[in-house]
């Protein structure tokens, strides 16, 4: 079994979930999902950043412990990740004891290096983004709105010798074109290299900040919040014990658009290269939810954050959409019409009619038994066709990460068998004595159930709620393996057929 090794960025505590955290992870537990059901032993990462300026401020407004504000948080995105049937085999906080320990090895062996130096630093600084700034950071000589206040101090810290490292970095990058992904993300990360890099301020002094992890070579001090968050993807897995070789490097790092300049793709890759630690084999940049932030209304005027659609319309639901409207890499923009108009059309039409229409008319026409399935004629033998075309299509597409697309596909299938049902008509066989209709009857219903339940395997990454409860449904229990689950096959002849249900029961766009 090969070992999978992949992880989310980790949250900023001083916020709330919103789609952009929801997104991520969904689109990481598909990518852990597809792994799992292909046979690899994966190990899925996510958690939570705890430091810094920030928490250590909305703590104090709030007149609490940064510790009591980020367990809280902690709270609440380990909620989003159980609504959300995120299969995480880990939630790292960066204030847990296992984290800190690895912290310190690396900033102690940086520094034993010769690697970290304390210098004067006179400069302007943002405590907004907890960050130096340099005049090339204005647009049009005034600080950019993201930077909030900008202040000129003058203080000692510790640098780590990033500089040194930027020829390295810039041919590891064009050397190995699988770093990042998309490709045209590498193009940005050559592009900022093209321009001298500073040696990386890894320091906070501690009357300014003391919300972080001490220096292990100097306690007034403590680590800037990057070099500490960064730490995360090796501490979780045990850096510095036997275990440590067995997942790392880690095989894909899935961030969004804004951390991967300069954070993932400098400082990290940087950072483990002086440390004498193997890079991760991937960086999977995704893009943003335009409206991420803000509350969604639709024409009629209602509305609602974003979120509340998981628990208004089912996790399924809502992993269906963002992954189906996504095209990895690029930006979305989520609106609840189309949120609505794709659940009614997709899910509560296509796919619930399916369902509805296989437990219904083999309730009635069969006493709710799959009766065996013969070969059929044309109609038939198109339907197997299609199976293993559309099968074969949609793994090449989830190996690609063209999830959009794959659900697609696999829900032209579905409609394709609803069309089948119109054509092969079994309300009009049902009325028919003649052997050959009853048998033909069998068949199409059993056709019709063998593939819902192969469509609905295939789209288990996605939608694993969905995916067991259709199994139930058809008194059926999955095989062991996946590619032997979504060979076309006849293991449901003689099952039992649940009662039907609905699943995703048709919304009035206007009520809800
Ligand atoms: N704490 C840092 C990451 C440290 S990783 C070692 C951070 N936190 S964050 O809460 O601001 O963002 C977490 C992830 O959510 C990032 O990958 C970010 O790109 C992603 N998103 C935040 N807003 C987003 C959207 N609007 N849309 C999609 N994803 C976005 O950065």
């Amino acid at each position: 079994m090969s070992k999978f090794y992949i992880t989310t960025a980790i949250d900023y505590a001083n916020g709330t979930p919103h789609l952009g955290h929801a997104y991520e992870k969904v689109l990481t537990d598909v990518i852990a999902r597809y792994r799992r059901l292909m046979g690899d032993d994966v190990t899925f990462l996510t958690g939570l950043d705890e430091h810094g300026q920030k928490v250590q401020q909305s703590a104090r407004d709030r007149g609490i412990e940064p510790i009591e504000l980020c367990d809280e948080a902690a709270g609440q995105f380990q909620d989003l990740c159980r609504r959300l049937l995120i299969s995480n085999d880990d939630f790292i906080r960066t204030t847990e004891e296992r984290h800190k320990k690895v912290v310190n090895t690396l900033l102690q062996q940086l520094y034993d290096d010769g690697q970290i130096y304390q210098a004067e630093y006179t400069g302007y600084y943002s405590a907004r983004a907890e960050q130096f700034l340099q005049e090339k950071d204005r647009v049009d000589g005034e600080w950019p709105e993201i930077y909030g206040d900008v202040v000129e101090i003058s203080e000692k810290n510790y640098f780590f010798k990033l500089s040194q490292y930027q020829d390295w970095l810039i041919q590891y990058v064009k050397a190995h074109e699988d770093f990042i992904f998309p490709r045209f993300r590498a193009k940005q990360v050559i592009e900022f290299l093209k321009e001298p890099i500073n040696d990386l301020c890894i320091s906070r002094p501690k009357e300014r900040l003391s919300w972080g992890i001490p220096l292990p070579f100097d306690p007034d001090y403590v680590t800037y919040v990057w070099f500490d968050a960064l730490t995360n993807y090796i501490s979780a897995v045990g850096y510095g014990t036997d275990s440590f070789s067995e997942y790392w490097p880690a095989d894909f790092h899935v961030i969004g658009k804004d951390i991967l300049v300069p954070p993932h793709a400098v400082y990290w890759p940087i950072m483990l290269k002086a440390c004498g630690i193997e890079l991760p084999k991937s960086l999977l940049v995704h893009g943003w939810w335009l409206t991420a932030g803000r509350k969604l209304s639709k024409s009629t005027g209602v509305v609602v954050n974003p979120l509340d659609l998981i628990d208004q319309f089912g996790a399924d639901a809502f992993r269906y959409f963002v992954t189906r409207e996504m095209n990895v890499g690029q930006d979305s923009e989520f609106s609840l019409d189309l949120f609505l108009s794709r659940y009614n059309s997709d899910l509560a039409n296509d796919l619930g009619n399916l369902v509805n229409r296989t437990l219904n008319m083999t309730g009635r026409y069969l006493n709710r038994e799959i009766a065996a399935q013969t070969d059929g004629d044309a109609l038939e033998q198109e339907v197997r066709e299609n199976w293993a075309r559309t099968r074969d299509e949609v793994i090449g597409l989830y190996e690609e990460f063209q999830f959009h697309t794959a659900l697609d596909r696999t829900f032209a299938f579905i409609k394709s068998i609803n069309r089948y049902a119109e054509q092969r008509a079994p309300w009009k066989l049902a009325k028919s004595e003649d052997p050959a209709d009853r048998e033909l009857l069998g068949t199409c219903l059993s056709v019709m159930a063998e593939s819902l339940r192969l469509a609905t395997a295939l789209a288990a990454p996605v939608m694993p709620g969905i995916t067991d409860k259709v199994a139930v449904l058809l008194g059926h229990e999955r095989a062991a393996s996946w590619q032997e689950e979504l060979e076309w096959s006849t293991v449901l002849s003689g099952n039992t057929l649940g009662e039907p249900t609905i699943l995703f029961p048709r919304t009035n766009s206007k009520k809800s």
